[in-house]
């Protein structure tokens, strides 16, 4: 299937902060001249992702580890799609003070789900700028979680920053990966 050039942004939320973030690392993107097309996962299918090379999913945690519920809704069109050929990069929202036993876990939870779609996942990220616990989306070390952390509750002062630094990042990946294929 021939793959859109376009990266496909696919978020879920309760309250509005994971698409506000889709939406800085939208821009972010279209400053390096890529065209995003951001959507709420209650409007796609597995065919939508199968589209797209690049794709950028975003999923908040609630209520003590769990999933926000149109992610969950979306768990067995997301088993369908055959994302072999696509780079996949994460991002979670999460409260570090409230929750730091399941901070961010429901990235975790996203994280296996794709892995078994056989994409690759870049935006790996560093823990060090945060102050949590315990965490699903932490590595084996705890040196990184599996995609990029944004805390809107504590630390949203660092949030614009960390969007910079983290689309940087996947830009170069991105640009690896093309390059690799
Ligand atoms: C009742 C409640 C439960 C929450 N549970 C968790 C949790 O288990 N882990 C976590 O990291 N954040 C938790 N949060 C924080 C939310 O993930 C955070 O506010 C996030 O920005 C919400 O994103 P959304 O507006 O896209 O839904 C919780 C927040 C509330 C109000």
């Amino acid at each position: 299937m021939t793959k859109l050039a376009h990266i496909g942004l696919v978020f879920g939320t309760d309250t509005g902060n994971t698409e506000e973030v889709g939406g800085k690392i939208a821009k972010a993107l279209r400053a390096y001249g890529y065209t995003v097309d951001m959507m709420n996962v209650t409007e796609v299918t597995s065919v939508t992702l199968q589209q797209y090379k690049f794709l950028i999913m975003g999923i908040p945690t609630w209520d003590f580890g769990g999933i926000q519920e149109d992610w969950e809704d979306f768990e067995a069109d997301l088993q369908l799609a055959d994302l072999s050929e696509a780079v996949v990069a994460l991002y979670g929202l999460g409260d570090q003070r409230g929750y730091g036993d399941y901070f961010v876990d429901a990235m975790g939870w996203l994280y296996e789900r794709v892995l078994a779609t056989g994409a690759e996942v870049v935006g790996h990220w560093p823990t060090q700028s945060y102050n949590v616990a315990a965490s699903l989306a932490f590595n084996e070390n705890k040196t990184e979680f599996c995609g990029l952390a944004i805390d809107e509750d504590q630390q949203f002062e660092l949030t614009d920053s960390r969007v910079q630094a983290w689309v940087k990042q996947i830009v170069a990946e991105y640009q690896r990966c093309a390059l690799a294929s």
